[in-house]
């Protein structure tokens, strides 16, 4: 190993770790899924169910992955497998690790096909491919772009390309000065949008579609769906978190750290919705949801309107930096776990983890075209990756690093690593061994497909069945009583 004698690389800038983490969080599913999901499931009653999620699940999920990151000064697998060595427990638990580097590889499999789309609508919209007149032109050039396994394996090699250019740089000179311009980029863009939307007449509509509070079409589902969306949209249990604290400073605050990334990737994800939402309206169109949101209603909402091909020119470049800024810290594990172990440069890891990425890749985008026939369980490869990773290895992988945290590993461990004030150590600990755990088991309940929770209704259900799994837990484990004292 040859780590153990180099030290490891550390961000450079204050704000390097939560500008690249910000980054791997912020991506297409803010940009897209978010605010969708948003209008879809009752507006504000839903973002504030989301919040709860984010600050339940998500917040104490990020913070141990952080802790395991800077604690192992490793990738996923060596981080792991350290910290828990550390506690004297079996180094088999380093799976975890495995799991995750292996998720955010599944994950950037198909995500460089998502980003491609950006790409080629970027270049669409310079070159003026965008023209129709209406919805079905816009399906029609949707469905040839993906028709094309050339042109559509063009656009997500050119992601794959750029991915491991960056990475292959390092992680101050690549990393960290790439994320230094793209995220405050992005944002700048972002406002300018929102700018122009304002303009647009639709403002008011998007903002009652956004915010107005619902609670009527806030279901079960919706509240599955923000739990669920909490997790992807924070890039938890997928490697990126957990590598990107590895390079984390000893001093840094890992609570406050937390705060701001998941404070930032949640405006970002409204600010989007700001962005669309009003250009779609002010065009008459209705918020639908896949695809054809960002890729066919809002090139032709963009059309009809003065400016419009500068404006989608910017919101695809936008839309193209967010998912490049995530798609990097989706490798970032298997790059390290490469350079750490194998004994090979960065920049041989950074291309060699790139010529996997891209066969696997080739056969996801071939879902759309060539391989259109080529369906297991009716799910193409594309589909395959997308419901593994989010349905399972995700909430699994997440499962996993908070009960080692609450139950199985030393807490001076955490103690030390967090360094958080006591009644704040005490809240982080109920959240990680019962808040989280629950939750996250929601998740595969409607994944099993066992039982619809009806837990939107039932909510007192749910406190009770949490209080009754606390005082199992606690009295299975005297831990937290220690702690306390201790
Ligand atoms: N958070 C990203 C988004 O919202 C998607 C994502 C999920 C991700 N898991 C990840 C990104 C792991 C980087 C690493 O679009």
């Amino acid at each position: 190993m040859t780590t153990e004698q180099q030290p490891r690389a550390q961000w450079l800038g204050r704000w390097g770790f939560v500008l690249a983490a910000t980054g791997s969080a912020v991506g297409l599913g803010n940009i897209w899924k978010f605010p969708y999901m948003t209008g879809e499931h009752g507006g504000g009653a839903f973002v504030l169910v989301y919040l709860v999620c984010i600050l339940a699940v998500g917040v104490p999920v990020m913070m141990t992955e952080i802790a395991f990151g800077r604690r192992g000064r490793g990738s996923p697998i060596d981080a792991v497998r350290r910290v828990v060595t550390e506690s004297g427990r079996s180094s088999a638990w380093s799976l975890l690790g495995w799991m995750a580097m292996l998720c955010g590889f599944m994950i950037l499999s198909f995500y460089v096909v998502v980003a491609g789309w950006s790409f080629s609508y970027l270049w669409k919209m310079l070159s003026g491919g965008l023209n129709g007149s209406g919805v079905d032109d816009m399906a029609a050039i949707f469905v040839a772009n993906n028709e094309n396994p050339f042109n559509l394996g063009f656009w997500s090699t050119l992601v794959t390309l750029v991915t491991m250019l960056i990475v292959g740089k390092g992680v101050q000179a690549g990393i960290e000065k790439s994320v230094s311009w793209m995220m405050p980029g992005m944002v700048i863009m972002l406002l300018i949008l929102i700018g122009y939307g304002a303009f647009s007449g639709g403002f008011g509509e998007a903002w009652s579609f956004l915010f107005s509070f619902n609670t009527g079409s806030l279901s079960s589902e919706g509240m599955l769906a923000a739990l669920g969306h909490a997790f992807f949209t924070l890039s938890l249990a997928s490697g990126a978190i957990l590598t990107y604290g590895s390079y984390l400073p000893e001093g840094a605050s890992i609570g406050r750290t937390t705060f701001s990334v998941a404070i930032a990737d949640t405006l970002v994800a409204l600010m989007a919705g700001l962005a669309i939402f009003p250009i779609i309206f002010a065009n008459g169109m209705s918020p639908e949801g896949g695809p054809g949101l960002l890729f066919m209603s809002l090139p032709l909402a963009f059309q009809a309107m003065p400016l419009g091909t500068l404006f989608g020119v910017l919101f695809f470049v936008m839309l193209s930096m967010a998912a490049l800024t995530s798609s990097i810290s989706m490798v970032e594990a298997t790059v390290s776990w490469l350079v750490d172990n194998k004994g090979i440069t960065r920049r041989t890891a950074a291309w060699g983890t790139g010529i996997v990425l891209w066969l696997v890749s080739t056969l996801a985008m071939l879902s759309f075209n060539l391989g259109a026939d080529w369906t297991l369980g009716g799910r193409h490869f594309f589909d395959w990756l997308d419901y593994l990773t989010s349905r399972w290895m995700m909430p699994l992988g997440g499962l996993g690093m908070v009960l080692l945290a609450g139950f199985v590993l030393k807490s001076e461990t955490f103690r030390e690593e967090l360094g958080l004030a006591p009644h704040w150590h005490v809240l982080w600990l109920f959240m990680v061994r019962y808040v989280s755990p629950l939750g996250i088991m929601v998740i595969f309940v409607d994944a099993l497909g066992i039982a619809r929770l009806q837990f939107g209704l039932h909510w007192p259900w749910l406190l009770a069945v949490l209080a009754l799994i606390t005082l199992i837990g606690e009295l299975l484990s005297p831990r937290l009583r220690r702690t306390l004292a201790g």
